[in-house]
C-alpha cells in the first residue's frame, strides 16, 4: 500500500466527475493529481429538474473524454492505475450504472481491483482535500440535495449517525422553495444569491424541530410555509421575492447551525466538518464560523469547487478506505449499484 494510483468516477446524478489520487506511504491524506468535471445543469434546466434518462446518456458521452483529460493533466497513463473506484450509490439507477459499468470494464481490462464507494462517504471525506485537512474525531454535518445528517466520525469507516432529516433534505428545502419562487433549477445557489438583496427578518417562517431535544431535522413544513407565504403575497411576490428568499435561507441556516452546535455539545467534540452541496452556502459558512469561533470549535469545509458532486471525493474516499484497511480489493467485475 505504499503508493497506489486510484482512478475515481462519479456519475450518481447530474455531474460526471473523474479524478486521480495517489496514496503516499507516510502521508495521512492521499494527493489529488487531477480531476475533471462536466455539469449537466444546462441540459436539465429546460425541464426544471434532472431528467434521469438524459442524465445517463450524457454520462456515457462524457466519462471517457473526462478520463482522458485527467490522465493527460496528471501525466499518468492508464496502465499505471492500481484501483478503479466508482460511486455505487445512492443516486439515479441509470446514471450510477454508467459509472459502475465503465469502472468495471476498465478494471477488468487493466486487471486491477475495482471499488464501489458510498456517495455520502465521498462528500464526508472531501474536506481532507483542502489545504487544512481535519483530524479525527469530528462531528460531520452532511447537507446535500438528498441528505441531511449529523454524524460522529472517529475514523475512516467509523461513522455513527447522530440525527437526520425525517422528511426533506436541506438542499431540497432550498430547491423546492426556489422553485416556488420561480428561480429555476438548481434553486439553492439562485435562492442564496437573491437572498443577498433581501431581509432575513421580513417573514416569520418556522424553524422545524429546533427545540425537539434531539438531532433530527424536518424541512417539509418550512417548504409548505414558504408556499403559503408566496400565495398570500400573490401579485406582490415579485417585489418581495428577495425578502422571502432571505427569510427562507435564514430559517434553514439557523436550524443547521443550532443542531450542529447541539451535536458538538452532545459529543463533547471540538471539531466540525461540513460537507455536501449546501456546504457551499455563504450564509451557512458565516454563521457556523462565528458560532464555532465563539466556542473554540474548529470548522472544516471542502474547497468550494469540491462541495458539490465531483470525482475527486470518490477517488479520495476509495484511497482512504484502502489505506485504512477497510477494503479487500475486489477483482469480481460483476457490478451492482445501490440507488437507495
Ligand atoms: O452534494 P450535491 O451536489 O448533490 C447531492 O448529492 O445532492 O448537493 C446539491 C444540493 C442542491 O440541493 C443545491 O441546491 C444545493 O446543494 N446547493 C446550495 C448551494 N450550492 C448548492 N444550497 C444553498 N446554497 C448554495 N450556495
Ligand atoms: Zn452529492
Amino acid at each position: 500500500l505504499n503508493s497506489l494510483l486510484v482512478l475515481g468516477i462519479e456519475s450518481s446524478c447530474d455531474e460526471t466527475g473523474v479524478a486521480l489520487v495517489r496514496t503516499q506511504g507516510g502521508a495521512r491524506v492521499p494527493r489529488l493529481l487531477a480531476h475533471a468535471l462536466h455539469s449537466q445543469i444546462e441540459m436539465h434546466q429546460a425541464y426544471g429538474g434532472v431528467v434521469p434518462e438524459l442524465a445517463s446518456r450524457d454520462h456515457i458521452r462524457r466519462v471517457l473524454p473526462l478520463t482522458e483529460a485527467v490522465l493527460y493533466e496528471s501525466g499518468c497513463t492508464l496502465p499505471e492505475v492500481d484501483v478503479v473506484a466508482f460511486t455505487r450509490g445512492p443516486g439515479l439507477a441509470g446514471a450510477l450504472l454508467v459509472g459502475a459499468g465503465v469502472a468495471c470494464a476498465l478494471g477488468s481490462a487493466l486487471e486491477v481491483p475495482v471499488l464501489g464507494v458510498h456517495h455520502l462517504e465521498g462528500h464526508l471525506l472531501s474536506p481532507f482535500l483542502s489545504a487544512d485537512p481535519p483530524e479525527f474525531p469530528f462531528v460531520a454535518l452532511l447537507v446535500s440535495g438528498g441528505h441531511t445528517q449529523l454524524m460522529r466520525v472517529d475514523g475512516v469507516g467509523q461513522y455513527a449517525l447522530l440525527g437526520e432529516t425525517i422528511d426533506d433534505a436541506a438542499g431540497e428545502a432550498f430547491d423546492k422553495s426556489a422553485k416556488l419562487m420561480g428561480l429555476g433549477y438548481p434553486g439553492g445557489p439562485a435562492l442564496s444569491r437573491l437572498a443577498e438583496q433581501g431581509s432575513a427578518v421580513a417573514f416569520k417562517l418556522p424553524r422545524p424541530l429546533l427545540h425537539s431535544g434531539n438531532l433530527d431535522f424536518s424541512f417539509a413544513g418550512l417548504k409548505t410555509a414558504v408556499m403559503t407565504q408566496a400565495k398570500k403575497l400573490g401579485d406582490d411576490l415579485p417585489a418581495r421575492k428577495a425578502d422571502l428568499a432571505a427569510s427562507t435561507e435564514a430559517a434553514i441556516v439557523e436550524v443547521l447551525v443550532k443542531k450542529s452546535l447541539a451535536a458538538l455539545a452532545q459529543t463533547g467534540l471540538q471539531r466540525l466538518v461540513v460537507a455536501g452541496g449546501v456546504g457551499a452556502n455563504r450564509h451557512l459558512r458565516e454563521q457556523l464560523n462565528a458560532a464555532c469561533a465563539a466556542r473554540r470549535v474548529r470548522v472544516h469545509y471542502p474547497e468550494l469547487h469540491l462541495c458539490t458532486d465531483n470525482g475527486a471525493m470518490i477517488a479520495l474516499a476509495a484511497a482512504m478506505r484502502l489505506q485504512a484497511g477497510c477494503e479487500a480489493p475486489n477483482r469480481e467485475y460483476a457490478f451492482d449499484v445501490k440507488p437507495r
